[in-house]
């Protein structure tokens, strides 16, 4: 289950990888949000795992990591027989990997007039021609409360800031 451990810790890895990447990455999904994502779609359990094809904290599956350059762990080879669960079961190279997707396919699914969280969340559990549907109750719920309670995290710490 999510634990509040488990999040900063993912923060950190997630923070770490932010700054070892190439300044000129472009990234559309903020820390939040992947956060949050991988809190609804694998509770943030790190445990490398596969599930119907779908592997690590953001069960990414072949065709997108595929679809986002093929991302490899240590420069390996992309073409490794091990190479899509390497990436896929480690959160930088599989938050990488959604950013890259994102660029590819980031819109503004529920037609708010925004590009934002909401969205990548439907493009990544949807997929990007499907993702004006709606979400799957306890994805979305999870996904949901995840962001609403970092909001008012991020508010309460602005107030004591000021
Ligand atoms: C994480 O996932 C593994 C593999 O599915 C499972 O055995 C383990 O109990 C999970 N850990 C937590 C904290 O849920």
């Amino acid at each position: 289950m999510f634990t509040t451990k488990n999040l900063m810790y993912l923060s950190v890895l997630l923070i770490a990888g932010v700054a070892a990447v190439k300044a000129e990455q472009k990234r559309p999904i903020t820390e939040t949000c992947l956060v949050c994502m991988c809190e609804a779609l694998s509770g943030c359990n790190a445990t490398a795992v596969c599930v119907n094809g779908a592997c690590g904290i953001f069960r990414i599956t072949w065709d997108q990591w595929v679809d986002s350059g093929r991302l490899t762990v240590n420069g390996e080879p992309s073409q490794l027989e091990n190479s899509f669960t390497n990436c896929a079961n480690d959160p930088h190279c599989a938050a990488d990997s959604l950013q890259n997707y994102m660029v590819k396919y980031g819109q503004d699914c529920n037609g708010d007039q925004q590009e934002n969280c909401l969205d990548y969340g439907a493009i990544h559990y949807m997929g990007p021609f499907n993702c004006q549907a709606d979400m799957p109750y306890t994805f979305e719920s999870i996904f949901k409360k995840c962001l609403k309670r970092a909001e008012m995290q991020q508010q309460q710490q602005q107030s004591i800031n000021t």
